[in-house]
């Protein structure tokens, strides 16, 4: 397979090819995702929540991005390889989002980073340019604005707020962004983002008229469903597998072998002694 390049994500956006997204966060999900020739491969600062058991995605730091990024990019070639950078890293000014942005890219090796905001962090994002970094926009519900949103809420509900959206696009756009993500907002709102700009917009709960679609790695497999109180499933995620009900089935069934002597039977018990060896030691 020829890697995903941002060349040939906007050949495929032109042609009218939907593009494909999903979060990864370590080796084996990096592997899957790689295999199942998804285009992009995100490590989104939503493994807080779904990798470290936090509420939000505040505590997450640059530190905890790099770890899980370097274990990703060791599990996959083909897609584009995109990071955020994670609350706390990059607002303050130009000068940090950039020191930021640089310091991922030189220790992960990915193609791109993600930064959440629309024109109020637009120098910030210009300063990672800048440095020659392709930026991913994102906008509408920004998890990291948990504090000022008041929750994790649609947004873009009123045409004040949905025309906001589209100026938020069309700068991110003219700064020079890549690509945006745009979460969590009516499909008739992202359906006119899409149509405002020409870099693809990729939807998390925006209905289908975006250019593609991403979803959170564990939400749409299944993995926490029913066994974590702390974790559900949004609304518009659809669930493709129910990992976490295979994950307690394997589970349950080693206790009950371990706990009536079925494991290990002596075919999973591989290791041989000579018999002269044996007779000596015995
Ligand atoms: O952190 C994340 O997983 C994200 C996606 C939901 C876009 O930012
Ligand atoms: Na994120």
């Amino acid at each position: 397979h020829k890697n995903i390049t941002l060349h040939s994500l906007a050949t495929k956006v032109r042609k009218g090819q939907p593009i494909s997204m999903v979060t990864a966060y370590d080796y084996p999900s990096a592997v899957h995702v790689d295999k199942a020739g998804i285009d992009i491969l995100l490590v989104g600062d939503s493994l807080g929540m779904v990798e470290l058991g936090f509420d939000t995605t505040l505590p997450v730091t640059l530190d905890d991005m790099i770890h899980h990024g370097k274990a990703v990019a060791r599990g996959c070639r083909r897609p584009l390889l995109v990071i955020d950078l994670p609350f706390g890293t990059f607002e303050t000014s130009p000068q940090q989002a950039a020191q930021s942005a640089i310091r991922v890219m030189k220790e992960t090796n990915f193609d791109a980073v993600k930064v959440e905001g629309g024109r109020q962090r637009l120098p910030n994002i210009e300063a990672i340019l800048d440095c020659g970094i392709a930026c991913m926009g994102h906008i509408g519900l920004t998890p990291q604005s948990y504090s000022s949103l008041g929750g994790f809420k649609a947004q873009g509900r009123t045409a004040a707020a949905a025309y906001e959206l589209i100026k938020d696009a069309e700068a991110l756009q003219e700064t020079g962004c890549f690509a945006l993500v745009i979460e969590c907002v009516p499909a008739a709102v992202a359906d006119q983002v899409a149509k405002a700009v020409d870099i693809p917009v990729i939807g998390i709960g925006a209905g289908p008229h975006t250019d593609g679609q991403v979803l959170v790695f564990h939400d749409m497999l299944g993995m926490m469903q029913h066994y974590h109180h702390a974790e559900f499933t949004p609304l518009f995620c659809k669930q493709y597998a129910t990992v976490g009900h295979t994950i307690q089935n394997g589970l349950a069934d080693y206790k009950r072998d371990v706990e009536e002597r079925r494991f290990p039977s002596m075919e999973y018990s591989p290791y041989k002694i000579s018999d002269a060896e044996l007779a000596t030691f015995m």
